[in-house]
């Protein structure tokens, strides 16, 4: 697509027809830039930039080489579905690159929230440059901008996420959603045949969880972090809250609360569960559950997950809280 700005003659995106004609006209605007050439893309598995690789795989099939890096503060399943979905169904060219370790141990021990933000985008471009340089014959760099990231160029993807490419690596942007909105990329990846459970996924910020297990990152309290996020994930499916409520997940604070199992003391972490809906993430309010839902979380976390022997709900609207943690 070329220009950055939508034209108002551009229909929006609502029906598997418009999807279609959109995707066929990317296609052919997608075959026509990049010729015989190799497209290179940082798939997180994120709505935007599994649809902009289902849309090159459609467009130029091997010439494209997806590059997905396990940061360790992935949500649980989440590399395995990038690759199942990808490698497996879709036959995309993908290069896995197991990076938990060189993340976690940059990260031992800084507690400082913008600083975590920072390391982790700063090893990710170095990870994902390291793969680049071994690639022979890249010219193109897929990019899952989308409308608003173009709109609000101090918006929260480019105030918190850091970082651009070495100069050695200057590639060409391929950016064939940049003008759609949110819910229209969403109607396109459906169209794409992409799964409900990747297409209408909840926002879930770049650093991952690790703006969820506050303040220093252990393995122990991330892992509670996931183990925990898993279970709510997992009972808003199962109580048909998914898509409903626009962002809920679980935060793993850095202090411990005495606590009683099977009769034994315990001195253990808190799990707080937060779940919010807003329009544009700048207000948030907190979500009405039904008690008996969070009374179902609350007996699954405490009894599930390692380490953890009380949970909270934060009931905090946006202002004066922040929708994350930190
Ligand atoms: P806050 O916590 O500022 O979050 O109320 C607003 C929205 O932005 C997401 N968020 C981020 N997204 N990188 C991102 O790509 C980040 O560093 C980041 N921090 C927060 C947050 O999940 C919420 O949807």
């Amino acid at each position: 697509m070329s220009g950055n700005v939508r034209p108002a003659s551009m229909e929006r995106i609502t029906t598997p027809e418009l999807a279609e004609a959109f995707i066929n006209e990317q296609v052919a605007a997608l075959r026509a830039q990049i010729g015989s050439k190799k497209v290179l893309l940082a798939l997180s598995g994120g709505v935007d930039s599994s649809v902009v690789a289902a849309l090159l795989i459609k467009a130029v099939g091997k010439q494209l080489v997806c590059v997905h890096v396990n940061h360790g503060l992935l949500r649980k399943g989440e590399p395995e579905q990038v690759i199942r979905v990808f490698r497996d169904e879709l036959g995309a060219e993908l290069i896995y690159v197991d990076a938990v370790d060189r993340f976690l141990d940059a990260l031992a021990g800084v507690d400082d929230p913008e600083r975590k933000r920072k390391i982790i985008g700063k090893i990710f471009i170095d990870v994902f440059a390291e793969e680049a340089k071994k690639l022979d014959g890249i010219e193109f760099l897929g990019q899952g901008t989308i409308y608003p990231d173009i709109l609000e160029s101090d918006g929260i993807k480019s105030h918190h996420n850091v970082g651009g490419l070495p100069p050695e690596l200057n590639f060409e942007l391929v950016e064939p959603v940049k003008l759609l909105y949110k819910d229209e990329v969403r109607v396109v990846g459906k169209a794409l045949g992409l799964p409900d459970n990747m297409v209408y996924r909840q926002p879930f910020p770049g650093p991952g969880l690790g703006v969820r297990c506050v303040g220093a990152i252990t393995r122990d309290r991330l892992e509670a972090v996931r183990e925990s996020d898993a279970i709510l994930r997992e009972e808003f499916a199962n109580a048909g809250l998914q898509g409903k409520v626009w962002q809920y997940f679980t935060i793993v604070p850095d202090f411990k609360s005495t606590g009683i199992t099977d009769g034994k003391r315990t001195y253990d972490w808190p799990v707080v569960i937060r779940a919010v809906n807003t329009v544009d993430a700048v207000t948030a309010e907190v979500a009405e559950l039904d008690f008996k839902l969070v009374q179902k979380i609350v007996a699954r976390i405490t009894s599930e997950v390692k380490g953890v022997n009380r949970v909270l709900w934060d009931v905090t609207p946006k202002p004066s809280a922040t929708i994350e943690w930190e």
